[in-house]
């Protein structure tokens, strides 16, 4: 039996250590919301490969489809000898997504490249240069990802220069002490000091912030940030990488605000674990580009869209939006139940949409002091009591829970009894 001591060793050896591990669990074998190590322990996973399996490890449907599609071909490239299941995946999507308008697709490969994409196409359509997104955003890793993103360490550090012409304006954020109205006047005060809004392409915002922390954008916030594009002619971009596919109860969680974007970033969930992203956009938008202008070898790969059909046939069939509600009724009663105990004022606030949901750490609810340390000591002892759980957040110190949506109330109970005595032991170990 290789060990994950072992594999560990050995990564450290082959792989850079610019990419962090949220765990040092080797996965060996993974089923629905289950996944085995190469010890052959077994653990509920509350992670789902970072919001991506939400329909499950293997979903049996999936695996038939990616199958059938393997037998007859895995890569001709569409913009050789274009295929079938490309452009229904792109009809469905465009009869889904939420876009003001007609709307069109073009299929990529990863988040990143989907929101290099939108910038694209954003630039292209009204000739103009800026793009403006929010503090704690997070919008990949490539270097207008990174410009875009909004947190210092550890995703720009050391890597600039960045592309020019973007800016940062405060997220509103009540529980960090930003409103909608204080984030409005910021970007006005941009648009008066900065930048004229007649410069300004796009504005990218994520529904809900997921690296950020799982904040919510308020609905106020949507809407009057769609009465200023609308005002100046700039095109609203919705990263629903992190959101998308059933996460939030809805298919797309700019649908629980009724607001339209002029373009949609979608990857992640998209595909059930195969790499494809798609930019969803109004029409005229999507075609400003010139033939050539987009595309890639990979995008839009025959096996992912394959798949991509398939999670979509299962989210509706398996009514997984529900579940999404149902899955984030039972987490976000459970962490409010804790919170509400005297001994756990560690718990600074619980929120959540549909089956996204977090609980954030401070020292003390009545300083509300981000506290790490207890984060990443939650997270140590649920992986050695057999549940894999995720960080995010600005300061590190939430923990956010993404089960797949397949996983039933059991199973998602089990890995809120583990949550729950990890956090008893961490807050032992730290007093
Ligand atoms: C909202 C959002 N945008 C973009 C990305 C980048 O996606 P990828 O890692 O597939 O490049 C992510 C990844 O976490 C994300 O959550």
């Amino acid at each position: 039996m290789t060990t994950n001591a072992e594999l560990q060793a050995r990564r450290t050896a082959a792989v850079p250590r610019g990419i962090g591990h949220a765990t040092q669990i080797y996965a060996k074998r993974a089923k629905n919301a289950e996944i085995w190590d190469e010890e052959g322990k077994r653990y509920v996973d509350f992670a789902a490969g970072i919001a991506v399996v939400n329909t499950g490890h293997q979903h049996p449907r999936i695996v038939e489809a990616v199958k059938k599609q393997l037998e007859d071909f895995s890569h001709v490239c569409f913009q050789v000898t274009p295929h079938e299941n490309y452009v229904a995946l792109a009809e469905r999507l465009n009869g889904l997504a939420p876009v003001a308008g007609p709307a069109k697709t073009m299929l990529a490969s990863t988040g990143a490249e989907a929101v290099e994409n939108a910038v694209k196409v954003a630039r292209c359509f009204t000739g103009r240069p800026g793009i403006i997104s929010f503090s704690g955003g997070f919008h990949g890793r490539t270097h207008m990802g990174m410009a875009l993103t909004g947190k210092a360490v550890p995703y720009k550090k050391g890597f600039g220069p960045f592309p020019a012409d973007i800016y940062n304006v405060a997220f509103p954020n009540l529980y960090h002490g930003t409103s909608t109205a204080e984030s409005l006047k910021a970007l006005k005060a941009l648009f008066k000091y900065q930048a004229d809004p007649s410069t300004i392409a796009g504005i990218i915002i994520e529904p809900v912030q997921g690296e950020g922390g799982f904040n919510i954008a308020p609905t106020e916030f949507l809407i009057a940030l769609r009465a200023l594009c609308d005002e100046h002619g700039i095109v609203l971009i919705a990263d629903e990488i992190q959101t998308g596919f059933a996460r939030t109860g809805k298919l797309f969680a700019l649908e629980h605000s009724g607001v339209k974007a002029d373009v949609v970033t979608l990857a992640k969930g998209l595909a059930g674990g195969f790499p494809l992203s798609a930019i969803v956009g109004r029409a005229d938008i999507m075609d400003a580009s010139g033939p050539g202008g987009l595309g890639g070898t990979y995008a839009g790969n025959p096996i992912a869209c394959a798949a991509a059909h398939t999670v979509l046939d299962i989210i509706e069939d398996e009514n997984l939006t529900a579940r999404a509600n149902t899955i984030g009724e039972i987490i976000l009663g459970r962490c409010r139940e804790l919170a509400a105990r005297s001994n756990l004022n560690c718990i600074g606030d619980v929120r959540g949409l549909g089956a996204m949901c977090a609980a954030e750490f401070v020292k003390d609810r009545t300083n509300g002091e981000p506290s790490p340390e207890l984060t990443g000591e939650v997270l140590k002892a649920a992986n050695a009591r057999g549940l894999i759980l995720l960080s995010c957040g600005t300061y590190g110190n939430v923990i956010r829970f993404l089960p797949p949506l397949t996983a039933s109330d059991e199973i998602v109970k089990e890995g809120m009894d583990i949550f729950e005595a990890s956090l008893t032991e961490a807050v032992g170990r730290l007093q």
